[in-house]
């Protein structure tokens, strides 16, 4: 799955079935940090019609309405800050992202530690994500990073939803976070959560082994 564009119409079967299954809707999706992708025009093609489509790049915004306007009605683009939607409350029913939280993440050089920095602008951005997402809504979260690594800034009771967490692709494995707006946390995510804050209270002082972070790993994978 090297190309991203076989990546995107990858994506975009996987998001189809997980629709027929009834995990996902085909009427409104929100694309966030869009970039110059073909994901929402290849969701287009599978038949969702009404996508609104963001990014803070107001070149990659122009370029991208320029390109789609006159094929795809029905899909806007906006240049906006992913940290403050200028969208209602409860007003989508599916906001999408494809390595848009990957790239504010880019500068980390430990994944177990994020910076508090990172740490406070993917928080703002899945606080909005929640915000704008309504009851039963999902949010969609197609990245190459890990459970173990992931499910720590997704498990959390401030954004009102469950995780649930798909793997596609063999050699280079790409995942599929599911969160669905209103629903528990698994009893194992609550308790990931807790462990993160008592941690972030007291931190331990142990050395990680490899052993650990496998079995935490495989803990992590809702298959
Ligand atoms: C790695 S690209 C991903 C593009 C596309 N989703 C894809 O699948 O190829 C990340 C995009 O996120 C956008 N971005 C980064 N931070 C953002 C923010 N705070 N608000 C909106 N867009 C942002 C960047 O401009 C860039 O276009």
């Amino acid at each position: 799955m090297a190309k991203t564009k076989e990546l995107s119409k990858d994506v975009r079967d996987k998001i189809v079935d997980l629709h027929k299954a009834g995990m996902g809707y085909k009427t409104i999706a929100k694309q966030l940090g869009c970039g110059n992708s073909s994901m929402s025009s290849d969701m287009y093609d599978a038949g969702y019609r009404s996508i609104t489509n963001i990014d803070y790049s107001s070149v990659c915004i122009d370029t991208m309405s320029a390109r789609h306007d006159a094929t795809c009605p029905g899909m806007t683009w906006h240049q906006m800050d992913a940290r403050q939607l200028s969208f209602t409350d409860a007003s989508y029913d599916v906001v999408l992202e494809k390595g848009t939280l990957d790239a504010m993440l880019v500068e980390e050089k430990d994944p177990w530690k994020v910076s508090s920095e990172t740490a406070c602008l993917i928080d703002q951005v899945l606080r909005e994500i929640s915000r704008v997402l309504k009851p039963g809504g999902r949010f969609l979260s197609v990245t190459f990073a890990q459970p173990h690594f992931r499910k720590r800034l997704y498990a959390r009771h401030d954004y009102g939803w469950s995780v649930c967490t798909r793997s596609y692709g063999d050699g280079f494995q790409y995942f599929l976070y599911v969160l669905t707006k209103g629903k528990e946390l698994s009893p194992e995510d609550a308790t990931l959560e807790r462990r993160l804050l008592e941690e972030a209270q007291d931190p331990p002082n142990e050395v990680r082994t490899q052993e650990a972070d496998t079995e935490a790993f495989l803990d992590c994978i809702d298959l």
